[in-house]
């Protein structure tokens, strides 16, 4: 390894997310993580000791603008992703960006443009699209394990108490629809490697004006469904099932997989049979060593911008039509 097949990183921000982000940089010899960047100059330096990382910046601009700096990580809340993706890409810096990309298509098109203008790499954050466990549910789709896929239904719903948290923050995009029905939403159409072209959807509405109970369908062309529930207002559960014609795939942790992970796959859910799946200790080195292969390689990433573009269109269906209290077109 030369120091310039290395890639530099900064986190930008003090996110509680950034723990995930940082075991998996120092594991990777492709990528160094360098600088931390706060909005307030203390809180930068006392984590960048806590952490034990070399530079602290007192502002996201003062990161953006250092030529140490070689990729951001961009984990604020959700409207502010596109807005520091596209300075981040001007500063000529490549990006992986928290999940959801944007809250706007316009705004997943503005940074298709400034990620082709800087010739540089951006790639959303889902770090469970790189685990094997996914890879594998896929080829087990293409492969016709389970005939024609028909329905893929599942859930992700914790309890959230911190009224405080930016996830229940209206002005910062907050919702338990991007924050966590992102991930099922994600999940059926990679599965189903088609868009839905029509959305229902109910919510709770929670005392910030955020949905924090939703429930959605999405219709995919003829009698190819998706159905799911997300929220801050249950228990933590996370599940997908996947019903095709000739059988089912059921995945009981499919978005924060282990190193040791079973699927169940099987002709009728009474004929079920275990399939044992091994993966990565770290979930999040996937997404680090993916943004490696598309930098250094040149290869595209796992996540394109237009399968990003879909994911938040998608969701801006079913939130529409929750409050139109209607199916929606998406
Ligand atoms: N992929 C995953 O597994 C996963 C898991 C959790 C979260 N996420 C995503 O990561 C992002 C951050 O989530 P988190 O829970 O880690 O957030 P968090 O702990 O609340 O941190 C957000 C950070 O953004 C900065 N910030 C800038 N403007 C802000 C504002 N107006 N209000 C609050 N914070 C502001 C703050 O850093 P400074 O004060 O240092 O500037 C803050 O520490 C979200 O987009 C979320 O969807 C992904």
């Amino acid at each position: 390894m030369t120091p310039d097949t290395i890639l530099r990183w900064g986190l930008l921000s003090t996110a509680r997310i950034n723990r995930s982000l940082i075991p998996p940089l120092r594991a990777s010899p492709r990528n160094r993580l360098v600088a931390v960047a706060s909005r307030d100059p203390a809180k930068a330096e006392a984590y960048a000791r806590e952490w034990n990382i070399e530079r602290a910046f007192g502002s996201y601009e003062a990161l953006l603008e250092s030529p140490e700096i070689d990729v951001v990580y961009i984990s604020l809340p959700n409207s502010l992703h596109a807005e520091w993706t596209i300075k981040a890409l001007r500063a000529g810096k490549h990006v992986l960006c928290e999940k959801p990309l944007t809250t706007r298509v316009e705004d997943a098109d503005a940074i298709a443009v400034a990620a082709q203008e800087a010739g540089k790499v951006v790639a959303e954050a889902f770090m469970y699209r790189h685990h094997p466990q996914t890879l594998k549910v896929k080829s087990l789709i293409e492969c016709g394990a389970i005939g024609e896929v028909r329905l893929v239904r599942g859930a992700f719903t914790f309890t959230l108490t911190d009224r405080a948290n930016v996830r229940v923050n209206a002005g910062l995009d907050g919702g338990c629809v991007w924050d966590v029905g992102c991930y099922p939403i994600s999940y059926a159409r990679t599965m189903i490697g088609a868009e839905p072209v029509e959305a229902f959807g109910m919510q709770f509405t929670g005392p910030s004006g955020v949905d924090e109970t939703f429930v959605g369908t999405l219709r995919f062309g003829e009698d190819v469904y998706a159905q799911f529930d997300c929220g801050f207002r249950a228990p933590f559960r996370m599940h997908m099932e996947i019903v095709g014609s000739e059988g089912l795939i059921v995945i009981p942790r499919p978005f924060k997989p282990t190193a040791r992970e079973t699927i169940y796959i099987g002709k009728a859910s009474d004929q079920l049979e275990p399939m044992a799946i091994e993966g990565p200790e770290l979930l999040y080195l996937g997404e680090v060593e993916d943004m490696a292969d598309a930098i250094l390689n040149g290869a595209a990433p796992r996540i394109s911008l237009h399968d990003s573009r879909a994911n938040v269109a998608a969701i801006l269906a079913l939130l529409r039509s929750a409050r139109e209290g209607r199916p929606v077109k998406v």
